[in-house]
């Protein structure tokens, strides 16, 4: 769709679908990071439904994270449940938690939902503005980090393991100025590019995309079935930077419940076996928005494919990211 019509007309129409109560994920490990609230947290809950048999949650706050699995353990009292800490905005934090992914005996789903809207210019404490920190480099570097358990596992199963990550329809809606720029991601953490309101982080969930398309080439689909998603605009802590009301009209006016958008994330996860490289929104795979299909969206995508490798060779030197190097 992309369009802000085409938007409210699906937001109106489509009523997101819960995994089949058919389906098993007995005997599977599953990660999810942001579990602890919002979309992750029902998306966590509704695939320990499914009698998944480890459930990790990856959490920057472990207090919040054990009150979550509390809450989730009332209904699925079987699963075993982890909690994880993980914090984006911390290299260190990152490399721990990736080290201790390597040794998980197995890891068959991963779904990289954490994520924030800030409206406002702010830094992270590693310097970069803050929705390129969290949504694109922490994502990005968590998911180079969890590669190897994820192809492990494939190769013991002999079925691929499966990446996802929450990307949104506001990727389809920005004007991306910063693209022609020598060194794109600099350009982003300056204050004068940052532009109004939602622009900012809009144009971090179209890195998600383009970021997992590249990594998506660089991966076999027979050992990770790598895939974006679109949870549909939804009730949750997500719009609490928001000062208007605005937000509040069009939440009650069209918004999903905060489970219809977590069916979104485990469709994506669990289902579409070849939608690999592939954005999913309403629950099937569908083109991401025409830039990222261009010409010039393909040579976005490399350009901040090696910007991010670049930002992690200089920040992060203790990072697994030689496999990937040029
Ligand atoms: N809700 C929507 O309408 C909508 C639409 C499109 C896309 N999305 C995407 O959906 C995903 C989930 O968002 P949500 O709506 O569920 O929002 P949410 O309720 O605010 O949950 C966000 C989650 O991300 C975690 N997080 C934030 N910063 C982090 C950091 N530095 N390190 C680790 N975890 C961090 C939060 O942890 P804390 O609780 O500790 O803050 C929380 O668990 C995001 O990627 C968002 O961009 C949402």
């Amino acid at each position: 769709m992309g369009g802000f019509f085409g938007f409210i007309w699906h937001q109106w129409t489509f009523t997101p679908k819960p995994l089949a109560a058919s389906k098993s994920l007995e005997g599977k490990t599953v990660l999810i990071t942001g579990g602890n609230i919002g979309l992750g947290f029902e998306a966590a809950k509704e695939l320990a439904s499914h009698r998944v048999s480890n459930l990790i949650m990856a959490v920057r706050d472990t207090k919040k994270g054990e009150t979550a699995k509390e809450a989730i353990l009332k209904e699925s009292p079987d699963v075993k449940i982890e909690i994880w800490e993980l914090d984006y905005d911390s290299y260190d934090s990152i490399i721990v938690f990736g080290e201790r992914v390597k040794t998980l005996e197995r890891l068959d789903y991963a779904l990289l939902n954490a994520g924030l809207k800030q409206m406002q210019y702010t830094t992270a404490k590693l310097g970069h503005e803050t929705n390129v920190q969290i949504n694109h480099l922490g994502t990005s570097l968590v998911s180079l980090q969890i590669l190897p358990a994820l192809e492990k596992t494939a190769k013991a199963t002999g079925k691929p393991s499966r990446l996802t990550i929450v990307s949104s329809e506001g990727h389809f809606w920005i004007p991306f100025n910063e693209r022609t720029a020598p060194n794109i991601l600099a350009k982003m953490d300056e204050k004068e590019t940052f532009g109004k309101q939602m622009n900012r982080y809009y144009t971090t969930k179209l890195l998600n995309v383009l970021w997992a398309r590249e990594l998506a080439t660089k991966i076999k689909k027979e050992e990770v079935v790598l895939n974006t998603v679109n949870p549909g605009f939804c009730y949750s802590g997500l719009h609490r930077h928001e000062k208007t009301g605005i937000i509040k009209i069009f939440l009650w006016a069209f918004g999903w419940t905060t489970q219809q958008g977590a069916h979104c994330l485990t469709d994506a996860l669990v289902e579409h076996e070849d939608s690999h490289g592939e954005y999913l929104s309403e629950q099937k795979v569908v083109p991401p928005s025409n830039f990222v299909l261009s010409d010039e969206g393909q040579k976005v995508q490399k350009k901040i494919w090696n910007e991010t490798l670049d930002v992690f060779k200089k920040e992060v030197p203790k990072a697994d990211i030689r496999s990937f190097e040029a």
